[in-house]
This record gives C-alpha cells, sequence and structure tokens, in this order.
C-alpha cells in the first residue's frame, strides 16, 4: 500500500525552526515581546489597529473570552449550529450561560439564520455563526438578526483565517471575531488562537481574562518584564500565547498568502475532476474569496461509507466534519430547533486530504481514487 495522504499536514520547515530557535536564545519563554509582534502582524493580516488583536493559547480559549467580553454569562443563551466543532459550545457553557443549537443551511453550511430567528427569547445574548471550511456564512443576514433582535456577534472565524466577503477580509469588521492556530489550521502556533475584538475597552478586557485578571500583565510582560507590584482587577484565565509558540506563528504568518493560495489550487483542481461525477456534490465556490481550511464535499445516496472504504487501501485519509453536536452525551438535552439540513449533510459529508503546498502526487492520489469510484462501477455499491 502506499504512504497514507493524511488529511491534514501542517507546513513546519527551516524558517520555523529558525524562528523558534531565536526565541529560546532571547530566554523569556512565556508571553512577551514574540506575542506582542505576532499580535501586531495579525493585524496587520487583517487590516485592523495593531492593539485589537488578542492572542491565546487555543481557538477555544479565545471563544471563551470573546463570549464574557461580549457580556455572556449565567442565565443567558448563546445560538450557535449544531455543525460545528464542540469547542464553541464547550466555550459557551464555560461562561455559565446555555447553548441552543441551530440548522444550517444546504448551500454554504452555515447558520441558518431564520431558524436561528426562531430560537431568540428574552434570554439570548449572542449568536456564534461558523464559516464552515473556510467558505462565508450568511453574514449579513447574522448582523441584520442581530441588529433586529439586539445581540451580539461572536463570529467562529477558525476555519476562514484570509478568507473575504466583499473584498474585506474576515475579522476586519463586525462584532468580535475568532481565530485558531492550532496544528493543523492554516497557519499554526502549534497551538494558539486570537480574538480580534473593536474597542479599547474590549480588548483591555480580554487582556485581564487571557491572564488571570492582573492589570500589568500585558503592558509589562510585551517588554519581557515581570510587574512586581500588580493588582488583579476581574476574573482571569491563563489562556495566553508564549513568546516560544508565538514565534512559530511568526514564521507562519509570514507565509499565509503562499498557503491559501497553494490550497486554493487544490480545491479547485479536486472541484474540477469531481463537479464532473455523478453522486458527488463539491462546494458551492470557486474559492477566488475562500481561504480554505478543509475541503469538504458530499456523497449523497448512502455511498459516503463505501467510498471511504474505497480510498483506504489507496492510502487516501478521509476526515467527518463534524459529528452533530447536539448527538453527543453531554449536550443531547441542550434547546434546539429542527435540524433538518443537519441531519442530512452529516450523512454525506467527508473531508479530503487538503495541505499547504500539497505534494502534486498526494493530489493527483485523491483525484484518481475518488474518481475511480464513481467510473469503475464501485460507486453502484460494488465497492
Ligand atoms: C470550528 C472550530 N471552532 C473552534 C475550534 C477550536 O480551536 P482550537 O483547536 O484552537 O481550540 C476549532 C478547532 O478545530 C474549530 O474547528
Amino acid at each position: 500500500m502506499p504512504p497514507a495522504i493524511p488529511v491534514f499536514q501542517p507546513v513546519i520547515q527551516a524558517d520555523t525552526l529558525r524562528h523558534l530557535s531565536e526565541a529560546f536564545e532571547v530566554g523569556w519563554l512565556g508571553m512577551g515581546a514574540g506575542t506582542k509582534a505576532f499580535e501586531e502582524l495579525i493585524a496587520s493580516y487583517l487590516g485592523v489597529g495593531p492593539a485589537r488583536v488578542v492572542a491565546t493559547n487555543t481557538g477555544t480559549s479565545a471563544l471563551h473570552i470573546a463570549l464574557v467580553t461580549a457580556g455572556v454569562g449565567p442565565g443567558d443563551e448563546v445560538i450557535t449550529p449544531s455543525f460545528n466543532y464542540v469547542a464553541d459550545h464547550q466555550a459557551i457553557r464555560m461562561t455559565g450561560a446555555e447553548v441552543v443549537m441551530c440548522d444550517i443551511r444546504e448551500d454554504n453550511l452555515g447558520i441558518d439564520c431564520d431558524k436561528a430567528e426562531a430560537l431568540v427569547t428574552k434570554r439570548t445574548r449572542a449568536i456564534l455563526p461558523l464559516h464552515f471550511a473556510g467558505v462565508p456564512c450568511d453574514q449579513d443576514g447574522v448582523y441584520r438578526l442581530a441588529e433586529r433582535r439586539r445581540l451580539r456577534v461572536v463570529e467562529d472565524a477558525c476555519h476562514a483565517f484570509g478568507t473575504t466577503i466583499k473584498g474585506r477580509k474576515i475579522g476586519s469588521y463586525g462584532d468580535i471575531c475568532c481565530f485558531s492556530f492550532d496544528p493543523v489550521k492554516i497557519i499554526t502556533c502549534v497551538d494558539g488562537g486570537c480574538v480580534v475584538a473593536r474597542t479599547e475597552e474590549e480588548c483591555r478586557r480580554l487582556h485581564h481574562l487571557r491572564l488571570l485578571g492582573v492589570d500589568k500583565d500585558t503592558t509589562v510582560r510585551y517588554q519581557n518584564q515581570r510587574a512586581w507590584d500588580y493588582d488583579v482587577v476581574d476574573m482571569g484565565f491563563r489562556y495566553h500565547l508564549t513568546n516560544i509558540l508565538a514565534s512559530v506563528g511568526v514564521s507562519q504568518i509570514r507565509r499565509v498568502g503562499e498557503f491559501i493560495e497553494s490550497r486554493r489550487q487544490v480545491c479547485r483542481a479536486y472541484n474540477a475532476a469531481f463537479s464532473r461525477l455523478d453522486g458527488v456534490r463539491v462546494p458551492a465556490t470557486d474559492f477566488a474569496n475562500v481561504s480554505p481550511f478543509i475541503y469538504s464535499l458530499r456523497i449523497p445516496g448512502g455511498r459516503r461509507e463505501a467510498l471511504i472504504e474505497h480510498l483506504r487501501p489507496r492510502g487516501v485519509e478521509v476526515g467527518i466534519h463534524f459529528v452533530p453536536v447536539h448527538k453527543h452525551t453531554y449536550f443531547a438535552s441542550a434547546r434546539r430547533g429542527d435540524m433538518a439540513v443537519t441531519e442530512r449533510v452529516v450523512q454525506e459529508v467527508m473531508t479530503l486530504p487538503l495541505h499547504s503546498n500539497m505534494r502534486p502526487e498526494f493530489v493527483d492520489r485523491v483525484i484518481e481514487g475518488v474518481t475511480g469510484f464513481f467510473s469503475g462501477g464501485a460507486g453502484r455499491g460494488e465497492a
């Protein structure tokens, strides 16, 4: 069997190792000047003020403190799709609020705003939409709903670092927005994330929430120093991004354009090959504005498992994004609306390998694997 093609494969090369080694040489391992430098690079990439980005140790912690900063707490409800990663639902529960799960739309697999509106109650404080796979959700619809019903919006853009809508990068405008830089994201810090907030006051709150509520920690640590005369002014967590991991992020963001463009090309090759196949539904985009985190296609008609079995001996690994969160034990009792689209989509979705600078032979093998299944008769049940 040929070597397996993993679903994800981060690009860690000499440039990243050099940044890491320089960060170790500085000797200030925790949060510091490197964290600030990374935040400023993210801010400049997004086109927001340098102090608007607050880096965290994960995307999940970014979501948690973004929700707290948006005023979400015990007694509140937050609406998010069930078709989402459970990080969002856990982050909502961490605030003491209740999760309310909503269905998605067929076209972009993002939140269905009409169905979301039907779930709004007096207790609803915020809406948490996801830009699935890097493809924009109905962002206009989300913000219209938020305005009508006076809700905060915390955007989960963990899949969409670099995606633009009408020429503007997600996260460069709107309410609060969160990104993840975990091991498999478009750029990685090994583990990391960030919140982009709009006001100085909210950024200050985020700084406190990020590091144990200590007032001077951000300003002083950003100079690779410690303050000994600090006060504790808020609740806080230990969610900061260290200099060491920020150095990985700095190396990665310098190459983000190259990573995104190479991923787009793979996605376009996949779309071109698979859109010809009966029995495959490809993402409805040409990826021109999409920074593709995963390539998720749909196999209707109950043939997905047979296709996965067909791909396995050909060394093509497959992921499933997502198991809907309302199916998980811990969230089974959460309030939810009808899940007609979600229930169908989760039977059909599968994620094919997609890497930055993916090896052409990997791309060819994935394409041959999928097309071979449908053209060789296996697609009609002979896998
Ligand atoms: C949609 C979504 N939201 C949030 C997260 C959480 O990010 P992290 O892994 O950095 O905590 C992920 C991670 O996979 C994700 O896919």
